[in-house]
């Protein structure tokens, strides 16, 4: 049977860096508070006109490189995002012109949290049926320019994160590695307890006054929903994919979450029963960057020596929709 494989993962972020102390300055918030709360110390925001395409063409470079592939072979693109440059068309296409792919398919997944998770799963699919032998699975977001950076949005503003991170997925030679399980999950009941209400086709020209004027176009949680239900859904959906992978907890060298909050990270180890090293976690340095945050995960951690050819690595993700997700990947 033929497997994917993961064959090259890169990832690219602003050079600016915003501290907590910089958010100081915008809202009534605090470091000790934030770092309490989410773990974040600092995240990167693009400079304006900078869009999650432009972004995720630095980060492709970078895994066509790691991967020992030319822009050339690239047959298909898969891109993860919910900040997509333009209401339509996606981020996908544009990606693929700023790569020079000519007429290679490009299609956007917009899955919030869960996107790279599920992104990977449409490419694995593709790949292990032939239909394609060299995808760019992209997770990119550019957050910042959605935020409500004042006193009032401050419970979403400090959480989030602008970044790209790619993957490129080829065909495996070696069964015995690679993509092994993919399971994916969504609870469209609770699509008000994470979103962002506008831009809405429900009303005339997308936006009414109203809804500007109660910054309706801005990200809203219900923060304590979203926390139980992550702390549930992603140690079940973990548990899940080892066993369609058929495999167990315990031969897993490092779990990839979707770095959400550092208290989830946190709460998904002590749920799970391992120690918290082998839950990878870097939203201290990036914030919360949805769709990118698993890909930027998982080439730090490679970068880091924390995963290694052979090891078994998780991926999980949940977020909006809800929609959660995840992966076992023989790396
Ligand atoms: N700085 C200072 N105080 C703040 C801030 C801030 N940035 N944000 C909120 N507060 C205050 C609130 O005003 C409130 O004060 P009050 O009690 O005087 O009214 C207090 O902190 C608690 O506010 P809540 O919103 O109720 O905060 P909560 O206890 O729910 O914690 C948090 C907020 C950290 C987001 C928590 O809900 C949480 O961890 N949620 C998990 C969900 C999450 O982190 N999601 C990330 C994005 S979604 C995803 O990626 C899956």
């Amino acid at each position: 049977m033929t497997r994917s494989r993961i064959t090259g993962i890169a990832f690219h972020v602003p050079e600016r860096v915003v501290t907590n102390a910089d958010l100081e300055k915008l809202m009534d918030t605090s470091d000790a508070w934030i770092v309490e709360r989410t773990g974040i110390r600092e995240r990167r925001f693009v400079e304006p006109g900078v869009g999650p395409a432009d972004l995720a063409a630095e980060a492709a470079k970078k895994a066509l490189a790691d991967a020992g592939r030319r822009v050339e072979d690239v047959d298909f693109i898969v891109f993860a995002t919910i900040t997509r440059d333009y209401m339509f068309p996606g981020s996908g296409a544009l990606l693929q012109e700023r790569l020079g792919l000519s007429t290679v398919g490009a299609m956007d997944i917009h899955n919030a949290c869960s996107g790279f998770v599920y992104a990977l799963a449409t490419a694995d699919a593709f790949v292990r049926v032939g239909q394609y032998r060299c995808v760019l699975v992209v997770g990119a977001e550019v957050q910042s320019t959605g935020l409500n950076l004042s006193t009032a949005g401050r419970d979403m503003a400090v959480l989030f994160g602008d970044g790209a991170g790619v993957a490129v997925v080829e065909p495996s030679a070696d069964e015995s590695r690679g993509v092994l399980s993919c399971v994916m999950h969504a609870e469209g009941a609770h699509a008000k307890d994470l979103w962002a209400e506008a831009p809405t086709s429900l009303v005339m020209g997308r936006f009414t006054q109203q809804m500007l004027d109660e910054g309706r176009g801005y990200p809203q949680m219900n923060g304590r929903q979203v926390f139980k239900h992550a702390t549930t859904r992603f140690p079940e959906v973990i548990l899940e994919s080892l066993e369609r992978a058929g495999h167990t907890l315990d031969e897993v060298a490092l779990i990839v979450p979707h770095q959400a909050n550092k208290r989830i990270g946190d709460a998904v180890a002590e749920r799970l029963g391992v120690p918290p090293a082998k839950v990878f976690q870097n939203i201290e340095r990036y914030g919360n960057t949805t769709a990118a945050s698993i890909p930027i995960a998982l080439a730090d951690a490679r970068d880091q020596g924390l995963v290694k050819p052979g090891d078994l690595v998780v991926l999980a993700a949940f977020g909006g929709g809800f929609a959660w997700a995840a992966s076992v990947v023989r790396w």
